[in-house]
């Protein structure tokens, strides 16, 4: 059958998107199965990436041994090879695919178009690199960081809130409205003990604030004295009954430790470059108050020794108010998750916390449908879980003394075995003092970061300075040297940004080469990674990918000279379609740090 231009499904381009080439290869193969055997209701369409030997082709499809055990059991013999080949005469032309062939018992080997390629990677520099399309812009509330006030911010913290800014940015990326949210706990019982211990302590704190340095010796000293003191216990008691009444004094006491609290908070968000909007658990006391009367009316509370539960579809129950008439984490997430669908309208919630509250988001979950706040047609909410932080003994991180590690002392660190780091490489001989503090700020955080990402987050995971610091293997440190060195090569033959615009208009991206196509293949891989990771939160996908981008790089650039010099270091011919090649790179994977969190630098 000849092929026209006419024949052929080319599809107009979206200046705004990029093209998912599993996307378009799903949905060809789709029609092409449906039309080969129309019998056959919701055939099976199995598409993959085919493995590292190009024989194998570039994607494949695996559709035809399923669907020939469906003909078995309807009394139909049929070979997956035949079943296999009819697919492949019922597949409309694409511009992206060049050639399909059977393999094996039934495979579908796809080889994508150099052709294809060439035009996809021309328009990074004509719009940039850009997000895949999405099939609707949702409204997103991610709920993460949210540590408590006046208690240590911990490990535990710390991977919420880098996992859940990379989440955030990425759903920004792909033009979703993005809300963040710190629950932070402000709310709870220690306040009636830590106002108890300012009054005495201050005894004139409304009008003259007093300056609390360390909340977490001023937190255990009053902890001593409410375990050890009744009378000071009854007070504590009657402090947080007072404040949750939003008795002014009290209020104004609360204040003031929340904010010595906020101010710590912010450092560390400062420092790891992480935008949040604090709405702790105090925003939802009236809320508590009119959805604890809510649910009482409509008989989803039950009496249990005094404390009233709600039961969701788990085996424990949420305590919804307390025997002593409070409120508890579950009210607050009862009321916080009714007024994210119906007050902020938001359809997609993601809560961002350890492992092991796993199970109190599957009872919250199981009860919001209850009671008909979630719908899961409508609404789509992840507890993104991950697992605990380990030292490199094996053991939960703490420190020599075994206290649990402040994180800004954690930083400090980091910033110091980076300069360590990069003194070794003898940097400081050829960097200015700006450009060193720089890269050290660029390699601390970066690692930091990274190590956290790039583990599986399901996974517990051990830190470790010592490995985060590698420049071999997937680490911040290997991917940042990488990158410095892309962006000089074009650099070294004088390209700025806007000649290889200019450039882009006259030469084309070269993918003669083996490497070349190899590396262009990658390459536009990029929004098909995106994706998965839209799929199911794990942003280790994004990790193995740069990684993957910049050794394909190196790979390239070992096989193909981009720029020839004579012995003198002469530059005597210029690779044009190589340099754009390299640039390609560098922008893909500069929008893939940028949603890691690593930002790179000019010079390292
Ligand atoms: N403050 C809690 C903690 O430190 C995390 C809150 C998570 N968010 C929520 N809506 N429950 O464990």
């Amino acid at each position: 059958r000849a092929i026209t231009a006419q024949s052929m499904n080319v599809q107009p381009r979206d200046e705004t998107r990029m093209q998912s080439i599993t996307d378009i290869i799903t949905d060809t193969f789709s029609s092409a199965i449906a039309a080969a055997f129309p019998d056959i209701t919701d055939p099976p369409v199995v598409i993959a990436l085919s493995g590292s030997n190009p024989k194998f082709g570039d994607y494949q499809c695996n559709s035809a041994m399923p669907l020939a055990n469906i003909y078995k059991q309807l009394g139909k013999r049929i070979a997956p090879r035949d079943i296999g080949q009819k697919i492949i005469e019922n597949v409309q032309p694409h511009e992206l695919i060049e050639k399909l062939e059977v393999a094996g018992p039934g495979f579908i080997n796809i080889f994508i178009s150099k052709n294809y390629g060439t035009k996809s990677l021309a328009t990074i520099f004509e719009y940039g690199v850009r997000p895949p399309s999405i099939s609707k812009r949702h409204r997103v509330l991610v709920d993460f960081s949210s540590p408590n006030i006046a208690k240590e911010m911990h490990v535990g913290h710390l991977r919420s809130t880098i996992i859940g800014e990379s989440i955030c940015r990425l759903l920004e990326y792909l033009g979703h409205n993005v809300i963040r949210i710190n629950h932070v706990g402000d709310w709870g019982t220690q306040f009636g003990m830590l106002i108890a211990h300012l009054k005495d302590k201050f005894p004139n704190y409304s009008v003259e604030s007093p300056t609390i340095s360390d909340l977490q010796a001023f937190y255990k000293e009053s902890k001593n004295r409410f375990d050890e003191d009744e009378e000071f216990k009854k007070r504590a008691y009657a402090s947080v009954v007072k404040l949750q009444s939003f008795d002014p004094e009290h209020k104004k006491a609360w204040e003031l430790i929340c904010d010595v609290s906020r101010k710590e908070f912010q450092k560390i968000y400062d420092r790891l470059d992480v935008r949040l909007t604090e709405r702790g658990e105090s925003f939802y006391q009236t809320r508590m108050e009119s959805i604890v009367k809510e649910l009482d009316a409509a008989g989803f509370l039950e009496l249990d020794d005094g404390r009233k539960v709600m039961w969701g579809d788990g085996t424990i129950p949420m305590t919804i108010v307390k025997s002593d008439g409070g409120f508890t984490y579950d009210t607050s997430d009862i009321a916080a998750i009714k007024h994210r669908l119906y007050e902020e309208k938001a359809d997609w919630l993601i809560y961002v916390t350890d492992a092991g509250q796993a199970t109190h988001f599957q009872i919250l979950f199981g009860c919001a449908k209850r009671i008909g706040l979630l719908d899961e047609r409508i609404h789509r909410v992840d507890h993104v879980g991950f697992g605990v932080v380990l030292g490199e003994d094996k053991k939960k991180f703490k420190t020599r003394s075994g206290d649990t590690i402040r994180l800004l002392d954690l930083l400090d660190e980091g910033l110091k075995r980076a300069l360590e780091k990069l003194k070794e490489k003898e940097r400081d001989k050829v960097l200015t003092p700006e450009e060193l503090k720089e890269a050290q700020e660029s390699v601390a955080y970066g690692c930091i970061k990274y190590a956290d990402l790039s583990h599986n987050r399901n996974h517990e995971y051990v830190f470790s300075f010592d490995k985060m610091l590698d420049d071999k293997g997937n680490t911040a440190v290997y991917l940042l040297y990488a990158f410095t060195r892309i962006k000089s090569i074009a650099r070294n033959a004088n390209f700025t940004a806007e000649k290889i615009k200019e450039l882009s208009k006259t030469h084309q991206i070269s993918l003669e080469h083996e490497k070349e196509w190899k590396l262009g293949k990658v390459l536009l891989r990029f929004p098909d990674v995106l994706l998965k990771i839209t799929r199911d939160l794990c942003l280790h996908h994004l990790c193995e990918y740069v990684y993957e981008v910049a050794t394909t790089f190196s790979e390239f650039y070992d096989n193909c000279y981009c720029i020839e010099k004579d012995s003198s270091g002469d530059i005597v011919r210029v690779n044009y379609g190589r340099i754009l090649l390299t640039e390609a790179t560098a922008l893909v994977l500069e929008q893939g740090f940028y949603i890691l969190g690593l930002k790179p630098v000019s010079k390292m």
